[in-house]
């Protein structure tokens, strides 16, 4: 299985993106793609820009990266209770792209992370009901709240009960 691991952030930090290849590294048998948003060269997008430049090259490479995957596994940072703007801007470019919907029907590991309590909840309530819509088979979700005092860079989740929790998911989406 291949698995393309998404942090849905234009951060080079992105906390997200170290869950998202965290919990990539917890599926057996699987190569994985971990696709730095921070890296790449995509302007605003506005429907005057794409009359007068066409579409962009890095909004076909994503696209493409969807459709040579088995499974998305991606964690969407919360900027002021919504999408960050690098990854909607992304989405907003790949979505113009002819006859596409952005996910292309893929299953889906849906997470998202961020320092505070609720851990991205509003953000990944907002996908949860809108990914479908974009073409998301969405097969599980997870929320890491408290991120700098729940993950650690080298061993990643260390609470054990949300360890736990993130394995269980894991595991139905691997058994399916
Ligand atoms: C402009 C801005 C708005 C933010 N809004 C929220 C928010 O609404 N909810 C939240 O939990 N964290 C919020 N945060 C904190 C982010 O969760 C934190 O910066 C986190 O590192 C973002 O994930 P990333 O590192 O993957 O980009 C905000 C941060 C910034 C810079």
């Amino acid at each position: 299985m291949h698995i393309l691991a998404i942090g849905g952030s234009n951060s080079a930090n992105s906390i997200n993106r170290q869950l998202a290849q965290f919990a990539a590294s917890l599926f057996e048998n699987s190569t994985v793609t971990i696709y730095d948003l921070s890296k790449i060269d995509i302007p605003l997008f506005s429907v005057q820009l794409e009359n007068e430049i066409g579409m962009q090259p890095a909004a076909r490479y994503f696209a493409n990266e969807i459709d040579q995957s088995d499974l998305i596994v991606i964690s969407l940072a919360e900027n002021n209770g919504s999408y960050n703007a690098g990854f909607k801007n992304l989405i907003d470019w790949t979505s113009r792209l002819k006859d596409r919907k952005v996910w292309n029907d893929k299953p889906m590991l849906l997470m998202a992370t961020s320092p505070g309590g609720r851990g991205g909840a509003t953000v990944l309530e907002t996908a949860v009901a809108y990914f479908p819509r974009m073409g998301a088979d969405i097969k599980g979700s997870f929320t890491l709240p408290k991120f700098y005092e729940n993950f650690d860079p080298i061993e990643g989740i260390i609470d054990q009960e949300l360890l736990h929790e993130l394995e269980t998911v894991v595991r139905k989406i691997g058994d399916k």
